[in-house]
């Protein structure tokens, strides 16, 4: 046995934990740049507590609320140049995985007199501001990654940065800010999260410990997901089980990265504007049929079923469907331009057995046409 792994946030999880552990604030430093999506922040309840945090502990700060879904480098720039002015100690990030994803690459920005752009050819020479994040969306597990992934106008595409450094120092994670979520957000982020589990379980760079990870992960989603298909709406129960199995596939993805299901989702997001979460979902029954064809006997393709309850990959896709609806439509051109930009993505690369641009077209064409 032979592997690494590294996890240097401070994971705080449960019902007012911002408010009973908020002293893990002054570590940071006296001042704040307080990151946040249009509203659900606000909505969810997550900024009031937040503020009142800050407030109590006597942290000055300032609220950037201007994140989109999807950021672009122009929204990163704007709120960098918030950082600047501001000169905040700390970088706290609330909301989904678009908020805290900007919430780091402004962190970067604050510190390092470079463009928005530059952050995707390494080398900075001074390390992120340091992050805080609070998710209120049961997904992108950003609040253990050192990734931020942006929308990358000039490849047409989303594309990630990562950072040891913008892995957030404290995690504060409560299910309450999940409670009003619609039903189809808490669908696709979970069906996120179920890609992150599975895509670094079946991940040539898994190691033991992100294996066991990814395992519990799908264990927990196996029961929430079937729940979630059949109709139930998530109790605080649920939401709590989901928001810790996006926790947990958050760092199993922190160690494996993604693969070829984030790599042939991004140009659907980026095109079609389909949720982040959903287009990983469209896609996850091809790449399962992919592996099954190339890796015949491999017992992680079993393990998954079973862990999801399910006893072949067409009734995963079914239960799938169930969540997502139907695809968009798409024409072969379309289709043929996204597995070519798939075909350039790093992560196609962390598969054992590596597609070519001809079999992710194959995938996208069964997935999206069928
Ligand atoms: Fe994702």
């Amino acid at each position: 046995m032979d592997f690494k792994y590294y996890l240097p946030t401070r994971i705080v999880f449960g019902l007012d934990c911002i408010i009973k552990e908020k002293e893990l604030l002054q570590e940071l430093g006296g001042s704040a740049l307080v990151v946040t999506g249009q509203s659900s922040a606000r909505l969810s309840g997550a900024l009031d507590d937040i503020c009142k945090a800050l407030d109590s502990l006597k942290i000055s700060y300032d609220v950037f609320a201007g994140v989109n879904p999807n950021p672009t480098f122009d929204n990163i720039r704007t709120g960098a140049t918030r950082a600047r002015e501001t000169r905040p100690d700390m970088i706290i990030g609330v909301g989904g995985g678009s908020p805290l994803d900007a919430a780091k690459a402004i962190a970067l920005l604050a510190t390092n007199q470079v463009d928005v752009e530059d952050l995707f050819k390494g080398g900075l020479s001074r390390p992120a501001l340091p992050v805080v994040a609070i998710p209120t969306t049961a997904g992108s597990g950003s609040e253990v990654t050192p990734y931020s992934i942006l929308t990358y106008d000039a490849l047409q595409t989303k594309k990630s940065i990562s950072y040891p450094s913008i892995m957030p120092r404290v995690a504060f994670l409560d299910a309450r800010y999940t409670m009003t979520l619609p039903r189809a957000v808490t669908a696709d982020t979970a069906c996120d999260a179920f890609s992150h589990a599975l895509e670094g379980y079946l991940s040539s760079r898994a190691n033991p410990v992100s294996d066991t990870l990814a395992r519990e992960a799908m264990q927990v989603l196996g029961k929430r997901l079937g729940q979630l298909a059949a109709g139930m709406e998530p109790d605080l129960e649920a939401r709590e089980d989901l928001l810790y199995a996006a926790l947990l596939a958050g760092m199993v993805i922190a160690q494996t990265a993604t693969s070829v299901i984030h790599a042939l989702g991004y140009p659907l997001t980026y095109f079609k504007g389909i949720p982040h979460g959903r287009a990983n979902a469209y896609l996850i029954e091809e790449f399962l049929h992919f592996n099954r064809e190339h890796l015949r006997n491999w017992p992680k393709l079993d393990d998954i079923l079973d862990f999801m309850q399910v006893n072949s990959i067409a009734e995963l896709g079914d239960m799938l469907r169930n969540l997502t609806g139907q695809p968009p439509k798409v024409t072969e051109e379309e289709l043929a331009r996204y597995a070519h930009l798939a075909s350039q993505a790093k992560n196609v690369t962390n598969c054992p057995m590596v597609p070519s641009e001809v079999e992710l077209l194959v995938m996208l064409r069964n997935a999206l046409l069928a």
